[in-house]
């Protein structure tokens, strides 16, 4: 089936590469937002019998979902033969429980949601904690990609006698595979979230190991940062060299990213499942030998 790719907004960069990589054809249509902030959204292309990929990375998720909605559906309504989402970040996988009474379990409504309107999700490392797969929650099919093996590579190629730091036990999943692939030693914190932006993670003990090594801390998304500050301080303490902040998702909401490049890490390095400057981790390739 041939084809054609499209971007929502913030996407283009991806979305070429992804193209570039397939060889296929660029979707076009016209997105306008009405001072009242609904959108209005016109198909400028031939999609009939294709396949149509919308790439939309799914960070600030609210502001982003009635224009897939609608694209998706124009798609449809144009013939497209079936809707392939890459979404590289997938919201929403946080709250996957009822912690109090009353409240949403928005993972799976989310879940029912994009289910509803695409056939199939190609996504990477989305928050699976206490939810096995996605498969559990997503009705449709699901692609999932591993950035470990990018991330490997790259402190591989970079950084000289590493010790991968995890700093909550759901990051030792991607740790531990981290440290295999990069023959390095790694240890797992442990973490507790009282609110926001208060966290409390305990110490990493890296006295046995002498001064020649480099801290690096691998975590799957950085949002307020504070798990990433936290650490960084217990190390300050300690006197460690400075470490190297690797996350998968560059999520960096309000000042999360000064924050953190002013905490006393050396470098901040994430992969590009959302558009960001600390983006050095390229995992496109991946995205394309799903399509
Ligand atoms: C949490 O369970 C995740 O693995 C990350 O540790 C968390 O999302 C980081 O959030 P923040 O940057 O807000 O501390």
């Amino acid at each position: 089936m041939d084809k054609i790719i499209f971007s929502l907004a913030g996407n283009e960069k991806l979305a070429a590469s992804i193209a570039s990589g397939l060889k296929c054809e660029t979707g076009k249509y016209l997105y306008h937002q009405f001072p009242d902030e609904e959108s209005y959204i016109k198909l400028n292309a031939d999609v009939s019998g294709k396949e149509a990929i919308v790439v939309c990375t799914l960070d600030r998720p609210d502001s982003k979902f009635m224009p897939l909605y609608f694209l998706c559906e124009i798609l449809k309504d144009a013939g497209a033969d079936k809707i392939t989402l890459v979404a590289p970040y997938l919201s929403y996988m946080r709250q996957d429980k009822k912690f109090n009474p009353g409240e949403c379990i928005t993972s799976e409504h989310f879940a029912n949601l994009l289910s509803s309107f695409v056939d199939e999700l190609i996504t990477v490392d989305p928050h699976l904690h206490r939810i096995s797969s996605l498969e559990s929650i997503y009705s449709i099919p699901t692609k999932t990609i591993h950035a470990t093996p990018f991330i490997s590579q790259w402190i591989k190629e970079n950084i000289k006698n590493p010790i991968l730091i995890g700093p909550d036990m759901e990051s030792k999943q991607w740790v531990s595979q981290v440290a295999k692939d990069a023959g390095a030693p790694y240890t797992v914190l442990i973490k507790s979230r009282m609110g926001d932006k208060n966290v409390k993670v305990s110490v990493p003990h890296l006295k046995n190991h002498n001064g020649n090594y480099t801290p690096v801390i691998v975590d799957d998304i950085i949002s307020t940062a504070a798990t990433m500050i936290k650490t960084v301080e217990h190390l300050k303490e300690q006197d460690t060299p400075s470490p190297i902040c690797i996350g998968i998702h560059a999520v960096f909401s309000g000042n999360a990213y000064s924050e953190l490049k002013n905490s006393g890490t050396d470098e901040i390095v994430t992969c590009n499942t959302i558009l960001h400057e600390s983006n050095k981790i390229d995992i496109t390739s991946a995205i394309i030998a799903q399509l």
